[in-house]
């Protein structure tokens, strides 16, 4: 390793993360990662939702002007917004690369994009870059993306309600509910994103993955054959000692919620959160408020600005609620999340699934209460209650007697205790794979001589 570190001195990676926080923070731990391989890391990205290069100052960050504005940002929904960046970005990115080729006499070895950024393919044969992927979410999802097409082909898509409790043939244990839709004005984008940053992703170097081989090995055994290019699970990125140390946050973490924490009983709270793009109904949240309440455990909920449709924060709280609510609950706008799980005091977490919060949550050995919305998270979800059986789900309408019911089920009672344990062997297993002679450790070995071997 300390050989390989020699000779990837100097050596330049490119990288370009979707403008995203589920896709920043991996891009970056990811950048970091290597930068401690010895690569010298150039983050090229765009003005919307731009990283903080002051939390980075060993990396070089070329912004690319005129891609995409904040304000048209705003309006639209990430699908979209996915859609515009694919074709805004194409000359700026020319442009920023012809830019920092000519100052580079060594070359660069690879161009590292999010998946999601197809369009950087084209313009990496242009410029006889090897570009390698990077795919922020998990691989037994990538697996049910990549089967988009046969899926249609066998009529699944568009989704049928009545067919919704129905198995889906060839991808256990998914029921036809479980397939990743994205509730966008036109869902055929949704499906056009995901099958064209598949295609591109078949044409590239390789395909690196937050994620590790014993948590996800069917389906990555199954990738294995159906891609013909390698395929390094090298996660979880955030355990790596210098990966998690950076702020990779768009928003800033209200540190107070830690010391309410250290006030709490062992494993008693629920921490809730749905991540950085979800976003509910009014009547949703004040089931979810009332849920929490009669649940009768004490829990920190993370509520994001603009997360309740229509409302700027937590106005739609009846008077008194917040008074009331007294020591047993805390509310903030964005957690020191990985802090949070890390606490002693924390004995689960209500997540939407995001591929990060899973994970994060995974690594910590906290169960989970599954809330998936859209994309990935329904497949994340399904794979954490049915697969690894760390969690449970929350089904059907969103309704406090339901809400209270499933936090009891996982908290007080008995059936709890083998979830629990089983999440505290996946966290064992996360620690391993980090560990030299570790599957997460020995791919990220053979990722950094690939990297080396692809330079001209
Ligand atoms: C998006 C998609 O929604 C998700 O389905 C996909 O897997 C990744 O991209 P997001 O919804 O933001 O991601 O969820 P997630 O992947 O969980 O990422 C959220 C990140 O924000 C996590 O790293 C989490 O630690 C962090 N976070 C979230 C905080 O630091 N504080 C918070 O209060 C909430």
């Amino acid at each position: 390793m300390e050989q390989q570190k020699e000779i990837a001195k100097g050596h330049k990676i490119i990288l370009m993360p979707s403008p995203f926080q589920g896709h920043i923070t991996p891009l970056l731990q990811l950048a970091t990662i290597l930068h401690s391989k010895g690569f010298s890391i150039t983050i090229v990205h765009t003005v919307f939702n731009s990283p903080n290069p002051s939390s980075y100052p060993h990396f070089t960050f070329h912004p690319l002007h005129g891609a995409l504005s904040d304000t048209e940002a705003s309006k639209v929904d990430a699908v979209h917004l996915t859609e515009v960046i694919n074709v805004r970005c194409v000359q700026p990115l020319k442009e920023c690369l012809t830019m920092l080729l000519d100052k580079e006499d060594d070359g660069v070895c690879c161009f590292v994009s999010d998946a999601a950024l197809y369009f950087t393919q084209a313009v990496c044969v242009e410029f006889g870059i090897p570009r390698i992927v990077l795919r922020t979410g998990g691989a037994s999802s990538f697996l049910v993306f990549a089967s988009f097409p046969i899926l249609r082909e066998k009529g699944y898509f568009p989704v049928q309600e009545s067919r919704m409790e129905e198995a889906v043939e060839d991808l256990p244990p998914l029921k036809v509910k479980d397939l990743p839709v994205f509730q966008s004005k036109e869902p055929e984008a949704f499906y056009k994103l995901v099958c064209r940053f598949i295609d591109e992703c078949k044409k590239s170097s390789g395909i690196i993955w937050n994620t590790f081989e014993e948590l996800e090995s069917s389906a990555l055994t199954k990738l294995r054959q159906d891609f013909s290019v390698p395929i390094y699970p090298i996660g979880p990125f955030h355990k790596y000692s210098l990966a998690g140390s950076n702020s990779t946050s768009l928003l800033t973490p209200d540190k107070t919620c830690i010391s309410w924490l250290d006030k709490q009983e062992h494993k008693r709270v629920v921490y809730v959160s749905f991540g950085s793009i979800v976003a509910i109904s009014e009547a949703e949240f004040l089931e979810i408020a009332w849920g929490l309440v009669n649940s009768n455990q004490p829990f920190l909920w993370a509520i994001r600005p603009g997360t309740i449709r229509g409302s700027e924060w937590l106005e739609p709280l009846p008077s008194g609620f917040l008074e009331n609510l007294g020591e047993r609950g805390y509310i903030v706008k964005w957690a020191p999340q990985e802090q949070v799980l890390k606490h002693p005091a924390v004995g689960a977490f209500w997540t939407h699934n995001g591929w990060n919060s899973t994970l994060e949550s995974v690594c910590e050995g906290v169960p989970m209460i599954c809330m998936p919305s859209f994309g990935d998270q329904k497949i994340n979800a399904k794979y954490a209650s049915d697969v690894w059986k760390v969690g449970v789900q929350l089904e059907g309408k969103l309704e406090r007697g339901e809400i209270e019911k499933v936090i009891r089920k996982l908290m007080v009672g008995d059936e709890g205790n083998e979830i629990r344990e089983n999440v505290m062997n996946l966290k064992e297993k996360a620690n391993v794979c980090l560990k030299e002679g570790g599957s997460s450790y020995s791919f990220l070995d053979s990722l950094v001589s690939e990297i080396l071997s692809l330079k001209s």
